[in-house]
């Protein structure tokens, strides 16, 4: 799925353009993901998850660009990644009033409404399609995302107890987070 490119001033002054990702941005992309992986323990890959074939990642961008039930939009910077938003709806009738989303931004630019951005373009995404909720999980002791997300309206519809069990033997629980429409 496509959208229009945005601009963004952030608060420091920076510009950022927040728009669908293209085959183009694979590398770039990648990067992203392995170094938000690397600086933070929130998300689900670890850094050395993440593949780093090129080429299979630009097939896979391409293949989200053009399902118009999928979306991935990246914050693009002086030409690198800096965020990016994933989400999709199951086509199927039952449940493709749902719509799934994770997001990351880089450490260097947490705390500018990028994730903000990127949640707001992804609900009037949704909105179109004719969703009636937006669906997230996420770590709960992610203190600070949880914090975000209910600002923006989402709400703890369910714990999974024990969801994340990382290397050295922590185990965490998730929450279901869920926005209606
Ligand atoms: C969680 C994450 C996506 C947030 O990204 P971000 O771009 O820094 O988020 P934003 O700047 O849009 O918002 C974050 C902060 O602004 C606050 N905020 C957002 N909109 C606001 C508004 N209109 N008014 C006041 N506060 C606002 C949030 O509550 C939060 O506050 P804090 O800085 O005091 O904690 C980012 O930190 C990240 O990628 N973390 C690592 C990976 C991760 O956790 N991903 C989510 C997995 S579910």
């Amino acid at each position: 799925m496509y959208i229009e490119p945005m601009k963004l001033k952030l608060q420091d002054g920076r510009r950022v353009i927040l728009r669908s990702a293209e085959p183009e941005d694979a590398a770039a992309d990648l990067r992203c993901m392995q170094q938000t992986a690397a600086e933070t323990e929130f998300l689900l890959l670890s850094p050395e998850e993440v593949s780093g074939e090129v080429p299979r990642h630009a097939a896979a961008l391409e293949d989200v660009r053009d399902d118009p039930y999928a979306l991935l939009l990246v914050c693009v910077a002086d030409g690198e990644a800096v965020g990016r938003l994933h989400g999709f709806v199951k086509p199927r009738r039952r449940v493709c009033h749902r719509f799934r989303l994770g997001l990351c931004v880089r450490r260097a630019y947490w705390g500018q409404r990028l994730a903000t951005a990127m949640l707001h373009a992804a609900e009037r995404v949704a909105r179109e399609m004719g969703c009636l909720q937006m669906e997230l999980e996420v770590m709960a002791h992610n203190a600070r995302a949880v914090r975000l997300y209910e600002h923006e309206g989402y709400r703890i519809a369910m714990v999974h107890p024990g969801a994340v069990c990382f290397p050295d033997g922590r185990v965490a629980d998730e929450y279901l987070m869920i926005k209606k429409l």
